[in-house]
C-alpha cells in the first residue's frame, strides 16, 4: 500500500510500485483529466506537476514519488499561475480537439510560475515537449503572453 499526495489530499493506493503514475491517476483515483498519448514520454499529454515541476506521468513509477505533492489538471486552477493560464486559454480560444491541452496547460503553468515574464525562447524551451496534432501552437503562445501580462 502506498500513500500519495494528490491535489492536496492523501490517498492510499494498493498498486505495484512500478506502475506509472498516469495509470494510478486515471484508473485508480478516477482523475481522467490527465491524458494518455504516446506512453513513452514523447508527447506531453500526461504532464502533471510534482512539487511544482512538470513531469511526464506515463513514465513515472508511482513508487518513486514518496510524499512529494502531485498536482493534476483537476486542481491546477486553484494555483495563481494556473488560474491565469486557464483564463487566458479561454479568452484566446486555444483548444481545438482538446486532447493535448491538459498537458499544455500544466507545462504553461509551470513556466509562468517560474518565469513571470517569459520571452519567446523561454516559451519554446518550456513547451517544446508538448505536441499538439491540431496545431494550436500560435494560440498557446498568445495565451501564455496574455497570462503573463495579467496582474
Ligand atoms: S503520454 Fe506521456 S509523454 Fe506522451
Ligand atoms: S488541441 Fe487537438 S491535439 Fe492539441
Amino acid at each position: 500500500m502506498l500513500e500519495l499526495n494528490v491535489n492536496g489530499a492523501a490517498h492510499q493506493v494498493d498498486v505495484p510500485t512500478d506502475m506509472p503514475l498516469l495509470w494510478v491517476l486515471r484508473d485508480v483515483l478516477g482523475l481522467t483529466g490527465t491524458k494518455f498519448g504516446c506512453g513513452i514520454a514523447q508527447c506531453g499529454a500526461c504532464t502533471v506537476h510534482v512539487d511544482g515541476a512538470p513531469l511526464r506521468s506515463c513514465q513515472l513509477p508511482v513508487g518513486t514519488l514518496g510524499n512529494r505533492a502531485v498536482t493534476t489538471i483537476e486542481a491546477i486552477g486553484a494555483t495563481p499561475a494556473g488560474a491565469r493560464i486557464q483564463r487566458a486559454w479561454l479568452d484566446h480560444e486555444v483548444v481545438q480537439c482538446g486532447y493535448c491541452q491538459s498537458g499544455q496547460i500544466m507545462s504553461a503553468t509551470a513556466l509562468l510560475a517560474a518565469t513571470p515574464a517569459p520571452d519567446d525562447a523561454d516559451i519554446d524551451a518550456a513547451m517544446a515537449g508538448n505536441i499538439c496534432r491540431c496545431g494550436t501552437y500560435v494560440r498557446i503562445r498568445e495565451a501564455i503572453k496574455a497570462a503573463a501580462a495579467t496582474p
